[in-house]
């Protein structure tokens, strides 16, 4: 431990779209969604985290309003998002100095993130009461926390697959060499299934019952070696009016999801096809790198690795692979610090 960590106190931080994860002292001490729950009346926040989501389409919204301050990856609404993090700095409880501590954070962010967008993150953890803010581009955090030697002479591609964005980056010699952003990621996946509730069932779901569909149920084929069970749905009949429940099969939520995950596959043929070819060679021994939540839905893996003829490899733990990557950095602030601005 650093002269600075002993007398401060050092976070990591992964504010995601759908979760939020800090690390301290190389443990994971926060994982919550990010979700805000405020009282409409008086303003005060009520909840954050999983409280929060858990009031998610069950609220009066005149009552109680839930807020994701992050879409896409980035600062949708700045208030919110300090509140955020300033909840989550205190949730981590990491406040036991003698001294009045000073914060220094690392926090990542979306590889095409735009200069007042990258200001947003940063004024918020200040707001929050970070003294010292680095940030790390998602890519480079994911590509650390899989395990990746980053800093050799050696090309990586990384597959972050989220909640709002799949970012897609070659890597090598610590830098991101060529990168490609789509906001398609696991909150499309869930609106996909809205979709195809209302259109091929004729029942409105909300989103949270779409996710779960997506969990229990969810596919990128349509042909599985090892297929789940039918999911029973609970929706409202949109004809009717009255609540229904109908069996969903993973063939059906392939079939949803098709079209998103083909922007994706793209999104990956495109940034291949960029990639010079001193590194292509390289990837063709290494293969692909999938990291994120999204990345756990039944069967990509497998397509990905069928549209590009490489090997697909997943990530440890994937939902929290940016997050461990980003307190690697963190810990080894110097070996890093040419990778941190
Ligand atoms: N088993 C699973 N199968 C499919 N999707 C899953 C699974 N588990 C979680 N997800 C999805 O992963 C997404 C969240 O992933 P992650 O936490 O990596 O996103 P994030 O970092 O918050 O978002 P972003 O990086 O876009 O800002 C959600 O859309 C969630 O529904
Ligand atoms: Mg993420």
């Amino acid at each position: 431990m650093g002269l600075f960590s002993f007398f401060n106190r050092e976070l990591a931080m992964d504010l995601g779209t759908a979760n939020s994860i800090v690390i301290y002292n190389d443990q994971v001490v926060i994982d919550e969604p990010s979700v805000v729950a405020i009282d409409k009346k008086t303003n005060k926040i009520m909840a954050v985290g999983t409280d929060a989501k858990n009031m998610e389409g069950k609220n009066s919204s005149e009552i109680i309003e839930t807020v994701r301050p992050l879409k896409n990856g980035v600062i949708a609404d700045y208030e919110m998002a300090q509140h955020l993090i300033r909840e989550l700095i205190g949730m981590a409880n990491v406040n036991r100095a003698i001294l009045p501590p000073s914060l220094r954070m690392v926090i990542c962010i979306p590889s095409g993130i735009t200069n007042v967008e990258e200001r947003a993150v940063r004024e918020a953890a200040q707001q929050a009461g970070a003294k010292e803010i680095r940030m790390i581009h998602e890519p480079m955090a994911a590509a650390i926390g899989i395990g990746i030697d980053v800093l050799r002479p050696e090309g990586h591609i990384v597959v972050d697959i989220g909640g709002g964005t799949s970012e897609i980056a070659v890597i090598s010699l610590g830098g991101i060499v060529c990168n490609n952003s789509v906001r398609i990621a696991g909150d499309e996946f869930n609106e996909n299934i809205v979709d195809y509730m209302r259109s091929n069932h004729s029942m409105a779901i909300g989103l949270r019952t779409a996710e779960e569909v997506k969990i229990k149920v969810g596919s990128a084929l349509s042909e599985l070696d090892e297929e789940p069970e039918p999911f029973s749905t609970l929706g409202r009949d949109i004809v009717t009016g009255l609540p229904k429940q109908v069996q969903i099969s993973y063939k059906e939520v392939a079939y949803a999801l098709d079209k998103s995950i083909t922007r994706i596959e793209q999104a990956i043929l495109d940034t291949l096809g960029a990639t010079p070819p001193e590194l292509a060679a390289d990837i063709y021994r290494t293969g692909i790198f999938l990291a994120g939540g999204g990345s756990m839905l039944r069967g990509l893996d497998r397509r990905i690795a069928s549209k590009t003829n490489l090997e697909v490899h997943i990530a440890d733990d994937p939902l929290r692979a940016v997050a461990r990557g980003t307190g690697i950095a963190l810990k080894n602030f110097d070996k890093f610090a040419f990778l941190i601005r």
